[in-house]
């Protein structure tokens, strides 16, 4: 029996080729109910005489195919270690996986684009509140609460009284308060009118306000800051037109315009056309007496009455429609990626 057993025992763990079906072999043989258990369960049947020599071939018998089963799972293991390490191995010659990069809103874009021009021509920028008191977004920009102008701006009203600024023309107000003349600055920031939206029209925008104040400061310089501004933005051929308009914290007012050929326009042999931009206008003298009413009642000096100063209000979603050919203005703020995600990667580009 016992050769035989060992021998039967021994091919079948050479020839398990995974450690689970080594694991049968070695409870079949060496297990608490395998084949070496039951041999030696049986020696009590025995005479006495012969249990020892018996007991100690059986013991033999169990050490061999121990040892053998045991070299057989080290060998196994280490079989299925080195298919693994095979199959996980990393080729670091590889190039790496390209990390998907962001890329800057053409919101964003235009406005970079804007504040360096102004930068450049030695504006201040700064920022203000977008929710606002009554009094800076209309009262002291010379709009009283009858005046029909209110009307041209519906407002989102807070419980409290406050408004969400309609215009960043409130940080005129606030800027002239804080700072003496003579002074540049431009501000930047969202702006909210209560309206319904469409291709043109959103209920939230964005606005750049620029106010220049000084001794002897004409229309003329707002005109040539206006073109300076189309040119930087569009290229040296930019060409701006100026058309009488109502604002009521401005006199005389305009609304200018770009004319903007597209590139792929002429090619198409399409001409180009007017775009109108923003609002601009001389400082409404009334305006300078509200700031020096403010100025006062903070104990600072009146500096405002008798200066002369200009100021203009332009969208960039306008001219980010424009640039980069966007038809919609709901575009922007609905977070689709395939639109917002063309604007990924390169800075500053056209
Ligand atoms: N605040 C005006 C608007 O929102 C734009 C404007 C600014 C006009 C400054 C004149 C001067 O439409």
């Amino acid at each position: 029996m016992p050769d035989t057993l060992q021998a039967t025992a021994i091919a079948e763990i050479q020839s398990a080729d995974t450690l689970e079906a080594l694991q049968v072999v070695k409870t079949k043989y060496v297990g608490k109910s395998g084949l070496i258990t039951r041999e030696l369960s049986m020696l009590g049947k025995l005479p006495p005489e012969e249990r020892k020599t018996r007991g100690a071939e059986i013991n033999v018998v169990r050490q061999g195919i121990q040892a053998v089963l045991d070299e057989r799972e080290a060998s196994l293991k280490r079989a299925s270690l080195d298919a693994k390490l095979q199959s996980e191995a990393i080729d670091v010659t590889l190039p790496g996986l390209p990390l998907p990069s962001g890329g800057l809103h053409p919101i964003t874009r235009v406005y970079d684009d804007l504040i360096n021009i102004f930068t450049r021509l030695g504006y201040n920028t700064v920022e203000g509140p977008e929710v606002e008191e009554e009094h800076y977004n209309f009262e002291a920009l010379n709009i009283p609460w009858y005046h029909p102008a209110r009307e041209l701006q519906d407002t989102f009203w807070l419980a409290d009284g406050r408004l969400l600024r309609t215009h960043t023309s409130n940080m005129q107000v606030r800027y002239m308060v804080e700072h003496e003349p003579p002074l540049k600055m431009v501000s930047r920031g969202k702006v909210y009118r209560y309206e319904a939206t469409d291709a043109t029209h959103e209920a939230m925008f964005h606005q750049l306000e620029g106010l220049v104040v000084g001794e002897g400061i004409t229309m003329s310089d707002l005109k040539g800051t206006i073109a300076e501004m189309a040119q930087g933005l569009f290229g040296a051929g930019a060409k701006v037109r100026f058309q009488p308009s109502y604002y009521p914290f401005v006199e005389p007012g305009a609304d200018f315009s770009v004319y903007w050929q597209n590139p792929r326009g002429q090619m198409e042999g399409k001409a180009g056309k007017w775009l109108e931009l923003g609002g601009c206008g001389m400082v409404h003298p009334n305006v300078f007496r509200a700031v020096d009413d403010l100025r006062e009642k903070a104990g600072k000096a009146r500096v405002y009455e008798g200066k002369t100063g200009f100021a203009f209000g332009l969208g960039p979603e306008r001219m980010a429609m424009l640039k980069y050919g966007i038809p919609d203005i709901r575009y922007f703020y609905a977070n689709d990626p395939k639109v917002i995600g063309q604007f990924r990667g390169e800075l500053n580009g056209v």
